[in-house]
């Protein structure tokens, strides 16, 4: 026992001291990169694993079509990075192998197709997520996820912390025996207040006079007590804008009230309560297969499809009916973000027609619906007719 004590006492050190160097590092202040002034523009590309390629190649043809003018012209280049895939993950036992991560840090912005996270038992070693390891490499702090149901007056912006919580030590808990097992939360000042600045931020811009933010500090004190306590901090440079701490269980259970949801509209909260909040709400705009993700960082951003790589699909053979919105919405987000926001507008408004209003043609993950292909045909001529404005208009008045 005093072995494990000891133990326990030098893993905990060393968890201590790496956290405390992160946090001193988040403060030397970095400036974001301006996406304007680059040229090339560097566009890096993950396939993916399971419906990741099948997917990808419809989203590729969306932004081939959009960003047709500017790739001829050189002034964005496309790189496929092929070595995402949990086969090479697994044989190199990492979550993003060395070359990899060199090539992802050689591009200004990432989209990238789902890809596998094993699991303990699974058949991979049990590696750490790529999604997650990528989101630290890259310091991509801010997990950006709008879920937007017009007809029922819901228009939520939620911004996930995406480095800590309970997240950043995911893979370095510790089991002192068969019976006893921890894992470790962390909270940082400067990690809680970009975050949450970045929500206040987004209110300020929009003209939105509310923001909710979302722990269990009545619980998870220590931790989730900082997030708040920076939270009144911040809110205290927008004097405009109310805020309300909220706890996530009953934050959880009002976001399915129809009469107290649509007041909420920016929604901000540590990593984990974020991942399963969102998660619910995706699923009331139509499944997490609708939702588009973005991570934010000042130096890089990563774009990405909300939901998994469907295994299960591909085994059943019914990888061709994967409904690839999910990643085409992650595209749009990453437009947006560099710069392409009219072109980012419109596949967003046929998006919605597609996937919410017209539904001309509808995906259900077999044959009881249409491909992926034929659902992206019908994406890219919405987003290509003459009359898009208009149509859209008239579903949303
Ligand atoms: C998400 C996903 C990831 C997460 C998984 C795949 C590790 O659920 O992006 O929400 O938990 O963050
Ligand atoms: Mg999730």
């Amino acid at each position: 026992m005093n072995d494990m004590i000891q133990k326990a006492q030098r893993h905990f050190a060393e968890l201590v001291r790496t956290q405390m160097e992160r946090s001193e590092k988040m403060k030397s202040a970095q400036e974001w990169l301006d996406y304007r002034t680059l040229e090339p523009l560097i566009i890096g590309f993950c396939w993916g694993d399971g419906i990741g390629p099948i997917i990808s190649q419809e989203t590729e043809r969306v932004l081939n079509t959009i960003l047709q003018d500017d790739i001829a012209s050189g002034r964005i280049e496309f790189r496929t990075i092929a070595g995402l895939t949990i086969e090479n993950r697994a044989r190199q036992l990492k979550a993003i192998p060395d070359d990899v991560l060199q090539e992802l840090k050689a591009c200004h912005v990432i989209l990238k197709a789902p890809t596998t996270t094993p699991e303990k038992g699974g058949p991979y070693p049990n590696i750490e997520s790529a999604n997650v390891a990528m989101r630290r490499e890259l310091d991509l702090f801010a997990n950006v996820r709008p879920v937007k149901i017009p007809q029922e007056g819901i228009d939520w912006m939620f911004f996930r912390e995406n480095t800590e919580g309970e997240y950043v030590l995911g893979s370095k808990g510790f089991a002192a025996s068969d019976d006893v097992a921890f894992d470790f939360k962390v909270i940082t000042r400067p990690g809680a207040e970009r975050i949450i600045r970045m929500a206040f931020d987004y209110a300020r811009k929009n003209n939105i006079d509310s923001v909710t933010v979302v722990t269990k500090a009545n619980v998870i004190k220590t931790t989730d007590g900082l997030f708040l306590e920076v939270a009144e901090q911040v809110a205290r440079d927008f004097p405009e804008i109310k805020w309300e701490g909220w706890y996530i269980d009953i934050m959880t259970a009002k976001l399915i009230d129809p009469k107290r949801r649509t007041q909420f509209r920016v929604i901000v909260m540590p990593n984990l309560y974020g991942d399963i909040l969102t998660d619910e709400a995706a699923e009331m705009q139509g499944g997490v297969g609708t939702a588009g993700s973005a991570n934010i960082g000042k130096r890089y951003a990563m774009f990405e499809a909300i939901h998994g790589s469907a295994p299960r699909m591909i085994a059943e053979g019914r990888g061709q009916y994967a409904d690839p919105s999910s990643l085409i919405k992650a595209a749009g987000m990453m437009l947006n973000h560099i710069g392409y926001v009219e072109q980012a507008d419109k596949l967003q408004k046929a998006l919605e027609i597609c996937t919410q209003f017209e539904k001309k043609i509808t995906i259900t993950g077999r044959d009881t619906g249409v491909t992926g292909r034929e659902f992206c045909d019908y994406i890219l001529e919405t987003m290509v007719a003459s009359d898009l404005d208009e149509k859209y208009r008239s579903y949303i008045l």
